[in-house]
């Protein structure tokens, strides 16, 4: 970051004397006023729940101009990359800063290719859970139970040694997601088959059998690939910060991940791709487009506690670029399937024609984020509804590892460390 020959000056109203702050300039985005001296200067916080105005790091990975629609991974726009690259060309981008040339394309993609299969432990972990178990529930102890099998050697200090974490949570995340699912539906889990494509091998181990030969439909390996670019990272959203947050403590990578999957679940963040389509199919219940009006009123009642999912985002107050190249994919999936006539398209297409009419969404700027279609696209691969946000989970695992190994490489990093405004019962004794 570069310091600015402009200064913050902080002044108060009781006569202590005025604070000098430094502001730096990043590449792009609005500057930073350095407040970390002020608590010793002046004895007192920031207050910012919500991280609303407060930026908790430097980054050199993501960037995005919530009020253009633009999001940049290492400066490369999303559109470019969705079109001209697959998902462990992102992955490579994202963890080394630079896209691979063809000799670096085929070392990682046979490096992450050798590391698919898990410990055959694992699957006698994974009995422990109940069969109707949460997708994410099932993740999130299975990730945590990585470190039990992969970590024992891990120095996170070491650069080297990180970047064996990042391969082998990469190149395991799609067999353990398989593996959730297999285990809901009774089937034997399918190995991996490390002559298939990232996607394509995914997709195999979901849906092939041992009892037949499986083919990997191309359409359906390019929409995945598509959709695990598109969710592969996003600066410094709520799990990307949990997994900072948590690595920071000098915890172990498998752990600091976990604790961004289970982050991840929540409705208002990952978890708004299953909310989402759970709300399309209730509205197609209550009657379809017919009723999108009634729908809409209820979201726009704030004593409903009803939300437009798919809808709004902190940092987007326009078009979330990934919104429309989701809307493509969705078109192209539904055409190979013969399903252009998927009711939940043309109803979730209704639903955001009206939202992006209507003075309440207009004025408050909300737009179909990345979920929106997301979980149409992935209901018509044949994904279920309760394992959408566990693919969300198998793309962000790269943005997870590549900002964690970032925090931890940064010589300046510190335990995070926030500090609150004190409200309850002051010292008192007991009677
Ligand atoms: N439906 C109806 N009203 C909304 C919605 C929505 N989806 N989103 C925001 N609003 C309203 C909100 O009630 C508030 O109104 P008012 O100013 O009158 O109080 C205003 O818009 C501003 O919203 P906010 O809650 O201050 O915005 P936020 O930045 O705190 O929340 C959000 C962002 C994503 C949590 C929120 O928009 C939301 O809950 N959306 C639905 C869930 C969703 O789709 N999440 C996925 C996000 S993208 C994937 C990911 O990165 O995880």
């Amino acid at each position: 970051m570069k310091a600015s020959e402009n200064k913050a000056k902080l002044s108060f109203t009781n006569g202590s004397p005025d604070v000098e702050l430094p502001i730096y300039h990043g590449t792009m985005g609005p500057d930073v006023i350095d407040i970390r001296k002020l608590y010793g200067q002046t004895g007192m916080f920031t207050y910012d729940p919500g991280f609303l105005s407060t930026a908790s790091c430097e980054s050199a990975i993501t960037y995005i101009d919530g009020d253009k629609g633009e999001l940049l991974y290492r400066g490369y726009p999303i559109e470019q990359l969705a079109q001209k690259c697959d998902y462990l060309d992102t992955c490579f981008l994202l963890l080394y800063g630079e896209l691979p040339d063809a000799q670096q394309r085929d070392k990682f993609h046979k490096l992450v290719n050798s590391h698919t299969m898990v410990n055959e432990q694992m699957q006698f972990f994974l009995r422990g859970f109940r069969r109707d178990a949460h997708p994410m529930a099932v993740l999130t102890g299975l990730v945590g139970g990585m470190s039990a099998f992969y970590h024992e050697s891990t120095d996170i200090h070491n650069p080297r040694h990180r970047d064996v974490a990042a391969i082998q949570l990469i190149a395991k995340m799609p067999t353990l997601v398989a593996m959730a699912y297999k285990y809901g539906v009774g089937e034997p889990y399918v190995y991996p088959n490390n002559a298939l494509s990232y996607s394509g091998n995914f997709l195999r181990m979901m849906f092939g059998t041992p009892c037949e030969e499986y083919k990997v439909n191309p359409v359906l390996e390019k929409a995945l690939d598509r959709i695990f670019i598109l969710h592969a990272d996003h600066e410094q959203n709520a799990s990307t910060s949990t997994v900072r947050l948590c690595g920071s403590s000098g915890t172990n990578p498998f752990a600091a991940i976990a604790a961004g999957v289970a982050c991840l679940w929540g409705p208002s963040h990952g978890g708004a791709n299953e909310a989402c389509l759970n709300m399309l199919e209730e509205i197609q219940a209550m009657g379809g487009i017919a009723k999108v009006g009634e729908f809409m009123e209820k979201v726009k009642d704030k004593n409903s506690g009803v939300k437009l999912m798919g809808f709004g985002h902190r940092v987007y107050k326009n078009y979330d670029p990934r919104a429309k190249l989701m809307q493509e994919t969705c078109n192209e999936v539904l055409q190979e399937l013969g399903l252009e006539k998927d009711p939940l398209f043309a109803l979730a297409k209704a639903l955001e024609k009206i939202a992006l009419e209507d003075d309440y969404f207009v004025q408050r700027k909300l737009y179909p984020n990345v979920d929106f279609y997301s979980g149409i696209v992935q209901r018509a691969i044949g994904i279920p509804v309760k394992l959408f946000t566990g693919l969300f989970a198998l793309a962000r695992t790269v943005g997870w590892i590549a900002q964690l190994n970032e925090m931890i490489g940064d010589p300046e990093y510190k335990i995070g460390r926030p500090r609150q405004l004190f409200v309850g019962p002051a010292r008192r004794n007991i009677p």
